[in-house]
């Protein structure tokens, strides 16, 4: 494969991706987790780099090297992922979220080791996550509902974060008692107001104001091992994203390898086939829909 030149179309803006797989611990020495390696999250990193983008990596348990010219932000639980996520999103054009997101965590979590001999095991109870994608979704209608327009320059739409907050915090609160999350955490991570506060000041400063409820275009993966179109599609809309990749999983397409095949289900849009290939191609693929997707 010739190894193709990248224009710089991403440059001056700002993305965020996550990557890797959220682990939930059990105990302070177990965890329930997941298969990820983080390699396409990775290579989604490096690409955008490449092309000229500011680039946030949110990287939950990933093993690899911290890609040149990103700034990487480790976390490991579902929690941690989200506040790294919604706090970096606040001002970014973009955000991919290609981290394996454990969609249940245990209920409580053991201070101390949990013991054989205290006798047969206790089965875990799980409890729900917040769904990240989503929740990046419904805020972004709701700063657009509260700015239709998508004028920009007020204050609110220049730090999204601030507009989304208030909704996003009863959102955010709502999601919290669901999944029975303490207020002060939800609170904590779902109203990042320092730093986006502040960020957003300095960023007017250079004349860097975001433009419209953001992030502009909103990316989602998805691993389906049935009626993958349809799954995708459903999830597609019901997650409020712009672009879902789509992976067939299943039948030895296995995790940790350096190739990936897919198709990316674009709103509005006729899906694009991404033939079998280095995680870079389809990375290359994701960048190529999502710059023709930005204003
Ligand atoms: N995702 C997320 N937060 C979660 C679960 C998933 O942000 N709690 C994101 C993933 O990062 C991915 C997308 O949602 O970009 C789709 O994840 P997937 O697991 O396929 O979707 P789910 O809604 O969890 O549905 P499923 O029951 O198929 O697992
Ligand atoms: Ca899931």
């Amino acid at each position: 494969r010739v190894l193709r030149g990248r224009p710089r179309d991403l440059s001056g803006r700002r993305i965020v991706v996550s990557a890797g797989g959220t682990r939930e611990a059990i105990d302070p020495v177990r965890f329930i987790g997941n298969r990820s390696s983080g390699l396409q999250g990775y290579a989604l990193a490096r690409t955008a780099v490449a092309r000229g983008a500011e680039v946030t990596l949110v990287a939950a348990n990933v093993t690899l090297p911290d890609p040149a010219g990103a700034t990487v932000v480790r976390v490991e639980s579902t929690a941690e992922l989200r506040d790294a996520v919604l706090a970096a999103s606040g001002d970014a054009d973009v955000v991919v979220m290609a981290a394996a997101v454990a969609d249940f965590r245990p209920a409580t979590r053991h201070d101390e080791k949990i013991k054989k001999s205290h006798g047969e095991p206790e089965s875990i109870q799980l409890t729900k996550n917040p769904d990240i994608l989503a929740e990046l979704g419904r805020r972004r209608l709701q700063a657009r509902a509260a700015d239709p327009a998508g004028a920009g320059e007020t204050a609110g739409a220049a730090v999204p974060a601030g507009a989304a907050a208030h909704p996003g915090r009863g959102t955010a609160g709502a999601a919290g008692a669901v999944a029975g999350e303490p207020s002060g955490r939800v609170a904590s991570g779902g109203v990042p107001s320092g730093g986006v506060g502040s960020g957003g000041g300095s960023e007017a400063a250079q004349g860097r104001v975001a433009r419209g409820p953001h992030p502009e275009v909103i990316v989602g993966f998805a691993a389906e091992t049935h009626d993958v179109l349809a799954n995708g599609r459903a999830k597609l809309v019901r997650k409020g994203c712009d672009l879902l990749v789509v992976n067939q999983v299943g039948e030895g397409k296995a995790f940790g390898t350096s190739d990936n095949a897919a198709t990316v289900l674009v709103a509005g849009g006729e899906p694009v086939e991404v033939p079998l290939g280095p995680k870079e191609d389809l990375a290359d693929a994701v960048w190529d829909l999502v710059a023709a997707r930005l204003t």
